[in-house]
């Protein structure tokens, strides 16, 4: 039986809404323009991913075109609390479309998981007249504004920006595809030396929690076997692999290993496989934060601009909370309390699809 769908749980669910984002400035009816609304902020937090720039420029673009003013935060959560603070126009925000990482810099706040750190931001947000915020970021960076905005009213809108797509109640996250390719092409690489030399390599990727972008990158590379933190069965298919599956020096191997596996990670595994197997060539290769960068694919720009116009959208429409996500290619909005506290199911057929390519 097929896994329900997204829009089924999202149906289900009920609180989350199907928005129309087309935010053309037009259209914009005139009771909307005298919001409350008049300058908003707009940030990056927790891992940087491709195609923050691009959210950032549409963030910015589309509360121009809507008549607000617009503040850009550095550095996370942090330069909330220290007031790092610089205005955006329209024409800061040019040439940053193609680039990698984030402008704004990110960084991961120690000092706003305590509630004085969150008043000394409160205060920098209060006197910079910031009426609402536009946070591009995770799970992590949803939780803090979820947080904030409970404890002083302010409104928080997340585009969700993360290399691991595991938000739940989105299809997608902003980074993932050009993350994905990055992948790709380096396993590509490898799997030239791996079967010229006839060894076997573990590839890590990343994905503490989350084994989506092993997953995908491993079946678009044939990986043999796929090691996600989501299944343990997993560990079986290596096993009956390294006994059946390979011969040495007539065939070569591509293990992808999340980072958040159980077994410990790509150099561990190899280890144990080693011991046991001692006739076999090994190696071991970490892609690591080469994934985080590089120039964001078109479609990671295509949707970074398109969540970035819903996202002002959202706080035009007084939304507070929320998520905007993608759900079957349209624009939805997420409960923030959604977003962080369920978990992005994986889709098991694929790791059958997976196996049925190496049976
Ligand atoms: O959340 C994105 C991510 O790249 C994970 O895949 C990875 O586990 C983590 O960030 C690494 O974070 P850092 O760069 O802070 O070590």
């Amino acid at each position: 039986m097929l896994p329900m769908s997204l829009l089924q749980e999202i149906d289900l669910f009920n609180e989350i809404t199907m928005m129309n984002m087309t935010a053309k400035k037009n259209e914009i009816d005139d009771s909307r323009k005298k919001q409350k609304l008049n300058k908003i902020a707009v940030f990056t937090s927790g891992g940087d991913a491709p195609g923050m720039n691009a959210a950032i420029r549409a963030v910015t673009r589309a509360a121009i075109a809507n008549k607000l003013k617009v503040t850009g935060i550095r550095r996370g959560y942090q330069g909330m609390i220290e007031g790092d603070f610089i205005p955006l126009k329209a024409s800061d925000v040019s040439g940053i479309l193609q680039l990698g990482g984030t402008m704004l810099k990110t960084a991961r706040s120690d000092e706003f998981r305590t509630s004085q750190g969150r008043e000394k931001a409160y205060q920098q947000l209060r006197n910079a007249d910031i009426d609402a915020v536009v946070v591009i970021g995770g799970d992590g960076s949803f939780t803090g504004a979820l947080v904030m905005s409970q404890e002083y009213g302010i409104p928080f809108v997340g585009i969700p920006a993360t290399i691991d797509n595991d938000m739940y109640g989105t299809d997608y996250t902003i980074g993932y595809e050009t993350a994905l390719n990055t992948v790709v092409e380096a396993v590509d690489k490898i799997r030239d030396t791996a079967r010229s030399h006839g060894r076997i390599f573990f590839v890590e990727v990343m994905g503490r929690e989350a084994g989506l972008l092993a997953l995908n990158s491993g079946i678009a590379c044939g990986a043999e076997v796929i090691l996600i933190p989501e299944s343990k069965e997993q560990h079986e298919e290596l096993k009956k692999f390294l006994k059946k599956g390979y011969k040495r020096k007539e065939t070569s191997g591509i293990i992808i290993v999340a980072e958040g596996d159980e077994a410990g990670g790509a150099m561990k595994i190899a280890e144990d496989v080693r011991k046991e197997h001692p006739d076999l060539d090994v190696r071991v290769s970490i892609l690591g934060h080469i994934q985080r960068g590089g120039s964001p694919t078109a479609k990671d720009r295509v949707n970074a601009t398109r969540m970035g116009v819903a996202a002002i959208d959202a706080l035009l429409d007084d939304q507070n909370s929320i998520m905007i996500g993608l759900a079957n290619a349209k624009i939805v909005a997420v409960p923030f309390n959604k977003a962080v506290k369920l978990n992005h199911s994986i889709d098991t057929d694929l790791l059958e699809i997976q196996r049925l390519m190496n049976f």
